[in-house]
């Protein structure tokens, strides 16, 4: 039986992952921080709670990686936990760099020093390419990133080449493109407007408050992209590669589907700070935005070029956007009809 151990088992992606690698019988060790209010919701929600195997894991502690990889000696690792948050990197930028940059450079040591033979996962993002100098972006596009989350994953994924090409390391950076789910965090763009309107779907007066409604992303679905991840670790050679679907769509675009599938239609006014989205047939105000929302510098439109994942892993995304929308519209519809509050 393999052994993985996954860092921030109980973020979105984590959760899949470990009920993929279950799933294909590994013994899953899960990487959680101590937190008074810890909860694992999304592990309970996919039915894996007490399948994983909880492993206490602060990323900025350097002993406790090592002492944890020495003991486990996991056959892969992937290192999913981050301050993944961009928005709050610019309010936290010396802790977001010790999280998502010094860290990798604690993990890849140990890896180097304990367990050279382990295969590494780094979780690397198309916000690398921020300020971008080509469409659609590949492997190759050079990186010019807009926030100091973006710069400390740079830094993780420049570093996880360096220990492959200077140790022989088995690291891979996945440059993962936006990737959404039920299970994402209220703080990211698309829960945030699905849980909010069906919210007001169920009777709440207050709309659902934006900020730059015309930034572009290439979103899929989460569950497709751990596949991505997981394949990356059983290919012949080490190597860095985008998962992405290749479609780039607005926030609001984002929203008008995420209404539609809450049998709204949009109708929109105004421009800039005083736009609205009124429902066409009440008139209700669903949509305002607020200038609390924008960011100091903006990632303006993402696309991503998947063929490389795809001629090597034989990995492409197969959820679109209408069905990830009405999937994540109707989770939360549907908790909020079971009396839940969401999280
Ligand atoms: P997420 O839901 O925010 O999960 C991140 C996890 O990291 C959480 O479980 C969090 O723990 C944990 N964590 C944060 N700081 C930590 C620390 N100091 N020590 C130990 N654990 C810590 O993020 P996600 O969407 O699953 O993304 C997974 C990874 O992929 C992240 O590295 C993210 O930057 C990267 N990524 C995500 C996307 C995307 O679209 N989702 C795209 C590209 C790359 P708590 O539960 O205690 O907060
Ligand atoms: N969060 C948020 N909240 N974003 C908003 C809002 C809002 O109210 N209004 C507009 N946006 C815009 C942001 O300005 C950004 O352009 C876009 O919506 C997406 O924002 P997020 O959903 O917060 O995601 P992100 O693209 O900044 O970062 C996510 O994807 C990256 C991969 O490209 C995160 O998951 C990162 O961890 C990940 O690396």
């Amino acid at each position: 039986m393999k052994k993985a151990l996954i860092t921030g088992v109980a973020g979105q992606d984590g959760s899949y992952l470990a009920k993929l690698l279950l799933d294909k019988g590994y013994e899953v060790y899960g990487g959680l921080r101590r937190n008074s209010s810890r909860t694992l919701w999304r592990l309970d929600e996919l039915g894996i709670a007490d399948r994983v195997q909880p492993v206490a894991l602060e990323l900025l502690e350097y002993s406790n990686i090592r002492s944890l990889i020495a003991e486990i000696r996991p056959d892969e690792i992937y290192n999913l936990a981050a301050q993944s948050f961009v928005k709050l990197s610019f309010d936290q930028p010396v802790y977001t760099t010790q999280v998502d940059a010094v860290s990798v450079a604690y993990m890849l040591e140990v890896i180097r020093e304990v367990v050279p033979e382990a295969k590494f996962y780094q979780a690397s993002t198309s916000e690398m390419y921020g300020k971008v100098r080509e469409t659609p972006q590949s492997e190759m596009t050079p990186f010019h990133p807009r926030s100091p989350y973006a710069v400390a994953k740079a830094y993780a994924h420049f570093l996880t080449q360096n220990y492959r090409e200077a140790y022989g390391l088995f690291a891979c950076g996945g440059i993962l493109f936006n990737h959404e789910s039920p299970l994402r965090g209220l703080e990211f763009v698309t829960r945030k407007i699905t849980a909010n309107l069906a919210e007001i779907r169920a009777g709440r007066e207050e709309p659902l408050s934006l900020g730059n409604m015309d930034a572009q992303r290439d979103w899929g679905f989460a569950g497709d992209y751990v596949e991505g991840m997981w394949r990356m670790l059983q290919a012949d050679e080490a190597g860095d590669y985008v998962l992405a679907t290749g479609q780039t769509h607005s926030v609001r675009a984002f929203v008008e589907a995420a209404a539609r599938a809450l049998d709204y239609e949009i109708a929109w006014e105004g421009e800039g700070v005083d736009e609205i989205g009124r429902d066409a047939k009440s008139g209700q105000v669903l949509v305002n935005v607020s200038e609390a929302y924008y960011r100091p510098a903006e990632v303006d439109k993402l696309i991503g070029d998947p063929s490389l994942a795809k001629a090597k892993l034989g990995w492409e995304a197969k959820t679109g956007l209408d069905e990830l929308v009405g999937m994540m519209a109707k989770a939360d519809y549907d908790r909020l009809s079971r009396g839940l509050i969401l999280q």
